[in-house]
């Protein structure tokens, strides 16, 4: 390798659904839309929401207990755990937090969560791959999990139309062999692109100091505004990235994208040549499921024999921030 930089293996890859599923048919019933017009824009045909008492502790706790299962790698050997969200129940305890307790972890170890909205997972990598390059920790919990649903605004039909719950979770390591499964990787983000999806705190004023001000309710996009910053940056972004890989797009086996709007997954796959075998999409299915829609892609298409294991691919993904990022690795036998 010609440097002291551990290399990263990744060791297993898990996810989790809500069982409740809303068509788009259903939306009709909440305000003036049809499924013609969701699915010829977005992709989306259903999505899957939270109930009950469930939300994305639970969602981050079942992708997570799936993937360390796939490991093989023991709880107690855990250092550190990653929690990407950003749609947490509360604000604290960290979502991280929460999974140590869930999963009975008896050690005392660091667990934190990463705000970069849709770009979490591959936020999570590159923290994790920097930890396990310098050798301060071996092996790291990634969990991305999102319930938005809870978040959204129902009444609003430009953006409730495209959001699900999920998570998803990834199992990191040092390599053994001296591989390293991260071929690239990089993030971004740009805060002056941050008023394309905010979503406000409710946190009230002391009366004392002023009146209360209510604050909107519920996430507020301007599609069309995002549909432009992504489409303009996401497919030179993605071709640098695999420039930077060391590789041409023809020697990367799949494109596993965000699963945001099919027309951007298509815009990337156009930018790359790939025929369609090559990209891996479940839009139709979960909708956009935030932090968790690249972790969901990867290990439900494993699952489902889509994506064959022994080869590589471009994860990239883009959300509120406006934050991005992709990755080009290595998908190893045994990590689903
Ligand atoms: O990870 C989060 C990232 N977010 C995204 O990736 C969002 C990216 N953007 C998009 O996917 C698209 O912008 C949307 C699907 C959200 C919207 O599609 P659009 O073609 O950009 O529509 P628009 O917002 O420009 O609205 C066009 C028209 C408007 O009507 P008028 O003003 O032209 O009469 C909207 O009111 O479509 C109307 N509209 C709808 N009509 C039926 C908006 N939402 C709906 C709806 N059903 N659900």
């Amino acid at each position: 390798m010609g440097n002291n930089l551990i290399p990263l293996r990744i060791a297993g890859v898990g996810y989790s659904l809500p069982e409740t599923v809303i068509t788009n048919e259903d939306l009709t019933k909440l305000y003036d839309t049809s499924d013609e017009w969701i699915y010829t824009r977005t992709g989306i045909k259903e999505r899957r929401v939270v109930s009950g008492e469930e939300n994305a502790i639970d969602l981050g706790y079942q992708a997570a207990k799936n993937a360390i299962e796939k490991s093989g790698i023991d709880i107690e050997e855990l250092d550190l755990i990653l929690a990407a969200s950003s749609a947490p129940p509360d604000l604290y305890p960290a979502i991280a937090c929460h999974i140590h307790q869930r999963l009975g972890i008896q050690r005392q170890i660091p667990a934190f969560d990463i705000t970069a909205a849709c770009s979490g997972l591959i936020y999570g990598l590159s923290i994790a791959k920097a930890y396990i390059s310098s050798g301060m920790y071996k092996n790291i919990l990634i969990v991305a999990t999102d319930n938005n649903s809870r978040l959204v605004d129902w009444t609003d039909r430009g953006t409730s139309i495209l959001f699900g719950d999920g998570a998803g979770a990834m199992v990191v390591t040092a390599s053994e062999d001296g591989v390293d499964d991260v071929i690239a990787i990089d993030i971004k983000a740009d805060g002056n692109y941050g008023n394309l999806i905010e979503l406000a705190f409710d946190g009230k004023n002391c009366p004392l100091v002023e009146q209360y001000e209510e604050k909107p309710k519920g996430i507020r996009m301007n599609g069309r505004g995002v549909y432009t910053f992504v489409a303009k940056i996401l497919p030179h972004y993605v071709e640098e990235l695999v420039a930077k890989a060391g590789m041409n797009a023809d020697d990367i086996d799949y494109l596993i994208p965000h699963q945001a709007n099919i027309r951007i997954i298509q815009a990337v796959q156009e930018r790359l040549g790939y025929s369609d075998d090559k990209v891996v999409t479940n839009i139709k299915y979960y909708g956009n499921t935030s932090a968790a829609s690249i972790p969901i892609a990867l290990a439900e298409s494993v699952e489902k024999g889509k994506v064959k294991l022994g080869t590589t691919a471009i994860l990239c993904g883009f959300g509120a921030g406006m934050t991005w990022g992709g990755a080009v690795v290595r998908l190893r036998e045994g990590i689903c």
